[in-house]
């Protein structure tokens, strides 16, 4: 099953200068525990600045560049965007989309489930999530002590 999971704050904001603007602890122990064993989709800029290796996932990492040489050994790097969604569409494990917005926006069509971290923080960052919400249906909602996740399925 196709899996996004993103976190996003009330500007919308999921990404401000290739980074995270909302430093949340937890919500980074949420995105360990959703993808831990899967397969993690995700852009080249979301991959380099991801500052430690993702433990016990494989990454599917998309790129243009043809010499890209990733600095992890789970890295599968690709550079088709349709041999990416072939592989995504063809696999029979659960798999997560994540991020950053030019992978999202490939991939939304296909998403069945979509994880979202509420981040209850005004930062007005220069990348932001297009509104999803009439495409899915509301599931589900968690409160942790510092964010709302919410369930969504198409
Ligand atoms: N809040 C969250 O949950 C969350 C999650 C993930 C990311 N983010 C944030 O999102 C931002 C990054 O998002 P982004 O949209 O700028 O970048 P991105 O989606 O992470 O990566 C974009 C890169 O993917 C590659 N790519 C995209 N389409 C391609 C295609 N058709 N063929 C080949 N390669 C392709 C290109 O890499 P090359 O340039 O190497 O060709 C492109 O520069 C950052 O601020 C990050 O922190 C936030």
């Amino acid at each position: 099953m196709i899996h996004m999971i993103v976190a996003m704050n009330n500007t919308r904001t999921i990404g401000h200068q290739n980074t995270i603007p909302f430093h949340n602890p937890e919500d980074l122990a949420h995105f360990k525990a959703k993808t831990l064993h899967h397969i993690c989709v995700m852009g080249r800029v979301t991959y380099e600045s991801i500052p430690v290796k993702l433990n016990q996932r494989t990454i599917w990492c998309l790129t243009s560049s043809l010499d890209y040489k990733p600095k992890h050994d789970n890295v599968v790097v690709f550079h088709d965007q349709q041999k990416l969604l072939e592989a995504v569409l063809s696999c029979t494990e659960d798999i997560f989309i994540c991020g950053g917005l030019q992978i999202y926006r490939l991939f939304f069509p296909y998403v069945k489930t979509l994880w979202l971290s509420r981040i209850n923080d005004e930062f007005d960052g220069d990348v932001k999530l297009d509104r999803f919400e009439d495409h899915m249906t509301l599931v589900n909602t968690v409160q942790y002590n510092t964010f709302v996740c919410e369930e969504y399925q198409r």
